[in-house]
């Protein structure tokens, strides 16, 4: 959740690892920190901290002429302690200055350890255990002339939990050092100059060769070359890929905020992510790997695991994969499967699907499947290198390009898209498509870029409705049968933007508890498309209608509603039948980002929330 940024160069570095913090900013945001050396006639270690944004450690920076050829940043998503100076990265011991993302276990007793060899503590963080500890180790073996290297190796193979992290000593100006486990860390290659990031865009600036370090892995990066060895100590090569990442993925262009351009690039997203299938004549199973066909014809039935959005696309998918491809599908949260005792099939195709593929939960709930004797995975993910793509044996890559909203738009639209895919195929599969469907569905796919670029249209009327939300406390959102996920999906959106309270129930259930809310404040946002559940909808609605409960109805062009059903209605220009999940989202995200621009919120980057969930 926190980002690194670590450089060593024959230039000032300040900034350069300023605009990584930048680009790194969506993974946390509540305080901020460099370290660097080389620019002090002393040689001594300059380190800045401050809470709040990289823009504030971006003016420290300035009034203090900050300068070096070797550093290392951080921008904080707190765990341990209160976001504020003291507890902001790098952390320092002695001549040792390091930032972290993760959280280390076993911190206590590593502190009352430490403690006792007489080191002071003056953080709440986990972080500040791993400074002393390696300056312990320092200090215990300082001689060789990798002194550093070998105090951080020595220093992980004591640490318990997930951490990625970037370290530098004032006593060496020719090295920095940097180790992960189960959190994300790139090296980035330069000429004469070498980086490290949690992410690829931190270092679109200075270079596009890149190393994605192994779980176990511990680097030292010098000017000229980086050396890596793994977990055994052995020296290992890694490969270096060239990122296809280009600045204008990551820049905003003519928009506001990264959410609204993200909403609006979905039409492209889902055609970059749809492009092998959309020129093909036939949906084949090796969009999902070599080993897709194979795997496909043994399984019997999908477990899907996920958190939050991500989980939302895997509930649309049960529906796809039980109604339409007539395979067995169960839905986990991942951070509850992780920790249940369940009955595991070793014929089950896990799915683990995730925008960034490092989601903690994630990872734990696939590797604690595989303990059980699942063999089968399949990664749904937008990273490409991600951890949950490495520890599958199939994958399928959205090309939604890079999110930085934290608020997930494309890559739950790509997710979809990515899921509907792989119910014709397992459908085609298991002799349930007929090809004069599958050239229709192929057909449908085709057009849906086109069709999500019809919906958007739709904006100046969700911004009508949106100015009736903003004094709002509480929403509901109804949505029956495939589209109950798309409401909850909504429900998620707006209340982690706009701060107002929001649920999703199946519409069916409403008069079996929440009823009782709805009166004349409560604002009600039904999806209602026209598919065979419209009826049942509408005698849902007229519960709502009866409490004096204020109707929002986002509906397809032919759903039989009249101003009188109804308070509020907006009908979508263009259906897509199969794919109506996928219309039906984006006004809704249209909704929640133009409630929460109304109400002056930090649209990109809600309170309390962070991108890409490092941590348990
Ligand atoms: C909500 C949101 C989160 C993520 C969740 C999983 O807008 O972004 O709920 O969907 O943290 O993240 P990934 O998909 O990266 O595993």
């Amino acid at each position: 959740m926190c980002g690194i940024v670590g450089a060593i160069a024959r230039r000032n570095v300040v900034p350069i690892l300023l605009e990584g913090l930048k680009r790194l900013e969506y993974r946390g945001y509540d305080s901020a920190g460099a370290a660097v050396l080389g620019g002090a006639a002393d040689g001594k270690l300059q380190r800045i901290r401050s809470t709040g944004r990289v823009v504030e450690l971006e003016k420290l920076a300035q009034a203090q002429g900050l300068n070096g050829d070797l550093g290392i940043a951080h921008t904080r998503w707190a765990t341990h302690g209160v976001p504020s100076e003291k507890n902001a990265h790098p952390h320092v011991s002695g001549s040792v200055s390091v930032v972290h993302n993760g959280i280390i276990e076993n911190h206590d007793a590593m502190r009352e350890a430490l403690r006792a060899k007489g080191y002071v503590f003056v953080s709440d963080t986990d972080t500040e255990v791993i400074a002393h500890l390696i300056n312990s180790n320092l200090r215990d073996d300082p001689g060789s002339g990798h002194a550093l290297f070998d105090a951080v190796r020595r220093s992980v193979a004591e640490l318990v939990g997930a951490y990625a992290i970037a370290v530098i000593s004032e006593a060496d100006r020719d090295h920095l050092i940097v180790a992960r486990h189960g959190a994300p860390l790139l090296l980035g290659l330069g000429d004469g100059e070498n980086f490290a990031a949690s992410d690829t865009s931190a270092l679109i600036q200075v270079t596009q060769r890149v190393i994605y370090l192994e779980d176990g892995d511990v680097a030292e990066l010098t000017r000229a070359a980086v050396e890596i060895v793994d977990t055994q100590g052995n020296a290992v090569e890694r490969a270096v890929h060239v990122s296809q990442l280009s600045a204008a993925a990551v820049e905003l262009g003519p928009y506001s905020h990264y959410m609204q351009k993200e909403i609006f690039e979905q039409p492209m997203a889902v055609a970059n992510t749809l492009e092998m299938v959309t020129s093909a004549q036939s949906l084949a199973p090796q969009l999902f790997g070599v080993d897709a066909e194979k795997i496909f014809g043994d399984i019997d039935s999908v477990l899907i695991l996920a958190c939050g959005t991500s989980f939302h696309a895997g509930m649309v998918a049960r529906y796809w994969l039980e109604g339409f491809a007539g395979i067995p599908c169960n839905v986990e949260i991942a951070s509850e499967y992780r920790y249940r005792q369940s009955v595991p099939n070793p014929k089950a195709l896990v799915i683990t699907i995730s925008q960034s593929g490092e989601t903690a939960d994630t990872l734990a709930a696939l590797q604690y499947a595989k303990s059980l004797g699942h063999q089968y995975c399949l990664s749904i993910c937008n990273v490409p290198e991600s951890a949950l793509v490495r520890a599958a044996n199939l994958r399928f890559l959205t090309r939604a390009g890079p999110e930085i909203g934290v608020a997930s738009t494309k890559a739950f639209t790509t997710q979809l898209a990515a899921l509907a895919l792989l119910t014709m195929v397992l459908a085609k599969m298991r002799g349930r498509l007929p090809a004069v469907r599958e050239t229709e569905l192929l057909k449908s796919l085709r057009h849906l870029p086109t069709a999500l670029q019809s919906v958007l249209e739709v904006e100046p009327q969700i911004e009508t409705w949106a100015r009736e939300f903003v004094p709002r406390h509480h929403a509901l959102f109804l949505g029956r049968g495939i589209h109950y996920p798309i409401a909850m999906e909504g429900a998620l959106k707006l209340k982690e933007i706009s701060y107002i309270h929001a649920e999703a129930y199946a519409a069916g259930e409403l008069k079996h508890g929440p009823l009782a809310l709805v009166d004349k404040y409560m604002p009600v946002i039904a999806i209602a498309p026209n598919d065979a559940l419209i009826e049942k909808l509408k005698s849902n609605l007229q519960e709502v209608k009866a409490r004096g409960g204020q109707l929002y109805v986002i509906a397809d062009q032919d759903t039989r509603l009249t101003g009188d059903d109804v308070l509020h209605i907006i009908r979508l220009p263009d259906h897509a039948g199969l794919l109506s999940p996928i219309l039906h989202t984006l006004p809704l995200q249209l909704l929640a980002y133009h409630v929460a621009l109304m109400r002056g919120n930090d649209v990109d980057k809600p309170r309390n929330l962070a991108k890409s969930v490092t941590v348990e």
